[in-house]
């Protein structure tokens, strides 16, 4: 019996391991193109309200360390706020590549997850920069 466990958790461990590992916003999570089309989505549905200057600073350093996810739930659930949920999911996406673009997290080769798990692994991690 003993051995029996022992070797399921030879088995089980790998793929936890695999399971647990998350990337942060520094290493390439979204492509360019997409904060691109995030460009144009923000014009049109969010300039009204918030300044380009505000996504930078204060703001974005408050969500240091939390899980995409979170930020990603608050824009596409409660934002824009005259019309909450009003826009795509994939443009809430490209909103949220041009965010982290204006914070200095680099592009790369793959665009943001459509997926809710895979979101919940990719950790904000704050820019270096003030
Ligand atoms: C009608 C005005 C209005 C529009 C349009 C609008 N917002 Fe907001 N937004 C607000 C207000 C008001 C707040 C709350 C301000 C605060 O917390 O200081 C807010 C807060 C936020 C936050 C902060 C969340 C937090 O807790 O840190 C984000 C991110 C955000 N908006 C993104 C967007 C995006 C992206 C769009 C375009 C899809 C958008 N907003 C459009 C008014 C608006």
């Amino acid at each position: 019996m003993k051995l029996a466990v022992f070797v399921l958790a030879l088995a089980v461990a790998p793929a936890l391991a695999e399971d647990t590992a998350s990337r942060t916003t520094g290493d390439g999570v979204y492509t360019a193109e997409q904060a691109e089309r995030g460009k144009e989505s923000y014009k049109e549905a969010c300039a009204g309200c918030h300044a380009l200057d505000w996504y930078r600073g204060g703001t974005m350093k408050a969500w240091d360390g939390a899980p995409l996810f979170n930020l990603y739930d608050v824009i596409a659930t409660t934002m824009p706020q005259n019309n909450p949920g009003s826009l795509k999911q994939r443009e809430y996406r490209d909103l949220l590549a041009y965010i982290l673009s204006l914070n200095d997290m680099p592009a790369g080769g793959e665009e943001l997850p459509a997926a809710a798990e895979a979101l919940q692994k990719i950790v904000i991690k704050w820019r270096k920069k003030p």
